[in-house]
């Protein structure tokens, strides 16, 4: 028996393979196009996403019978904006989780109507990079695609539409809409009525690990693979990772180093950040979580090093930095405004602190730096409210980076597992398909079967020390700057 999970993310879609026993034999991945039309906004093709999968489909296969696979599922990227008219016809370009463009929305939202209720009804407060507000702004500003929506879906949800013609969604990725209740994992009608939709327009929720329907005949001919193939609703991509990591008890943590950066924290039951500085989301393995979420995170790397040094080399570039806690460089993270903990679009990425004698190996360590005290930031919200953490599992294609775990492990102040298998998503979103499938009676059984520790990376006292006192300053400098920002961004 067979299984594929599909990474939905934000620079390509990369699907796994893996077999009933959780052991995985293939992985193909297709890249596509990002778009910013402005500053600060965000967009991609859906087709696009279509259209990787397929040839994705293809390439994933070959070698093995394509009528072994049961069943397909999913982890997406979060938040995202998908709307198709009466004939299906997908109405504009998606609007992304990184998308800055709604301030104004998320003021009416968390302002004018009120951060309190919005927590209420939703549990959460607005975010610019939540799909609601991105409503609200498609209302104001594109009026006559707002009047034709039919469908309002999720990135990874129109996958599943294509593959099913199933309208589904998911709870753990349905949290991020602001329009659940995420408590009582319903629609909010509330929320609904303040963005000028109906619950009509929204897709029916399911668990994570739950069997939305059949492949249909027409696709499933297409690819080649059964006609009883099952479509599993599948996850919100850091839930999936969740899930690929084994992050399922209660109180235990991951660490996503992927184009976002997030900190996600497992709870048995419902509750809610005070501040709603972080989220509260559904789990995929039917509990809850904390998340805290920057922005920019491997992608700042990716940006130094692809675009700014002009390298592939990760690892070259990585080799000659030798001694931790001892720079005295700082980066500011927000190439795309920020998320947790300062919700402002309006933020920007800083160099600080250089000085004639600074190398290229000191910004390069800087921004890895930057990024693990900005998602120290997330943890340093989640222990306020009483959480403690003191070990975490690493992933994304950061988490590749021995260095940046060391790094990680020693700005936190925590040992970083290192677990057999680091695909994340892709991984989980398999776990989900094999579960939906009732090859396992649940997503703890399946977990525990497959995933394991395999290494350790701890931190290390004297290094603990100095990074404690670089967080202090890398905390003071976003607040020096927070007015500079808004004056930056009038000059855009
Ligand atoms: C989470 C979030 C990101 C995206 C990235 O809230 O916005 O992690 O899901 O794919």
């Amino acid at each position: 028996m067979l299984f594929v999970g599909v990474d939905l993310g934000t620079s390509s879609v990369k699907l796994l393979l893996m077999d009933e026993n959780g052991r995985i034999l293939n992985i193909a991945v297709k890249e596509y196009p990002l778009y910013f039309p402005k500053t600060g906004w965000s967009e991609q093709n859906p087709d696009d996403w279509w259209n990787g999968f397929v040839s994705g489909m293809k390439e994933l296969v070959s070698g093995f019978d394509p009528l072994d696979i049961k069943g397909i599922s999913f982890g997406g990227q979060m938040h995202g904006l998908v709307i198709l008219d009466e004939e299906d016809r997908v109405l504009r370009p998606a609007i992304l989780w990184n998308d800055g463009r709604t301030q104004k929305e998320c003021d009416y939202y968390n302002k004018t109507v009120g951060r309190e209720k919005i927590s209420e009804y939703t549990g959460n407060m607005a975010f610019t990079g939540f799909t609601a507000p991105k409503l609200l702004w498609l209302r104001e500003n594109e009026p006559d695609v707002f009047a034709r929506i039919s469908k309002i879906m999720l990135p990874k949800d129109y996958l599943a539409y294509r593959l099913s013609g199933v309208h589904c969604t998911d709870v753990s990725d349905a949290s991020g809409m602001l329009l659940f209740d995420v408590k009582n994992k319903r629609w909010s009608e509330e929320m609904c009525k303040l963005t000028g939709i109906s619950v009509s327009q929204l897709a029916r929720v399911y668990e994570s690990y739950e069997p939305v329907g059949n492949v249909l005949p027409k696709i499933a001919d297409e690819l080649g693979i059964s006609r009883d193939v099952k479509i599993v609703a599948g996850a919100g991509d850091n839930a999936a990772g969740a899930v690929g990591t084994g992050t399922l008890e209660h109180g235990m943590c991951s660490v996503s180093l992927g184009t976002s950066g997030t900190v996600f924290i497992a709870a048995d039951s419902y509750a809610v950040d005070p501040a709603n500085t972080m989220h509260t989301f559904a789990h995929a393995n039917g509990k809850y979580h904390f998340l805290g979420c920057m922005l920019s995170a491997a992608s700042s790397n990716k940006w130094w090093m692809d675009d700014i040094i002009g390298t592939k080399d990760y690892a070259a570039e990585q080799k000659n930095i030798k001694e931790l806690g001892k720079n005295s460089v700082f980066y500011l993270p927000y190439l795309m405004g920020e998320r947790t903990p300062h919700n402002n679009p309006n933020a920007r990425g800083v160099f600080a602190g250089l000085s004639l004698d600074t190398t290229r190996e000191d910004m390069t360590q800087a921004v890895m730096e930057g990024v693990s005290f900005a998602l120290r930031d997330s943890l340093e919200i989640a222990r306020s409210f009483g959480v403690e953490i003191t070990r975490i599992r690493a992933i994304g294609g950061g988490a590749k980076s021995p260095l940046w775990c060391s790094i990680l492990a020693n700005v936190m102040n925590v040992k970083v597992d290192k677990i057999n298998c680091e695909e994340g998503p892709g991984y989980g979103a398999a776990i989900l398909a094999a579960v939906g499938c009732g090859v396992y009676s649940s997503v703890e059984e399946a977990a525990s079967k497959f995933i394991t520790v395999v290494d350790t990376v701890e931190q290390d006292e004297e290094t603990v020390a100095e990074y404690e006192k670089r967080y202090q300053v890398f905390k003071s400098i976003y607040p020096a700057l927070m007015p500079v920002f808004d004056k930056i961004v009038e000059c855009e």
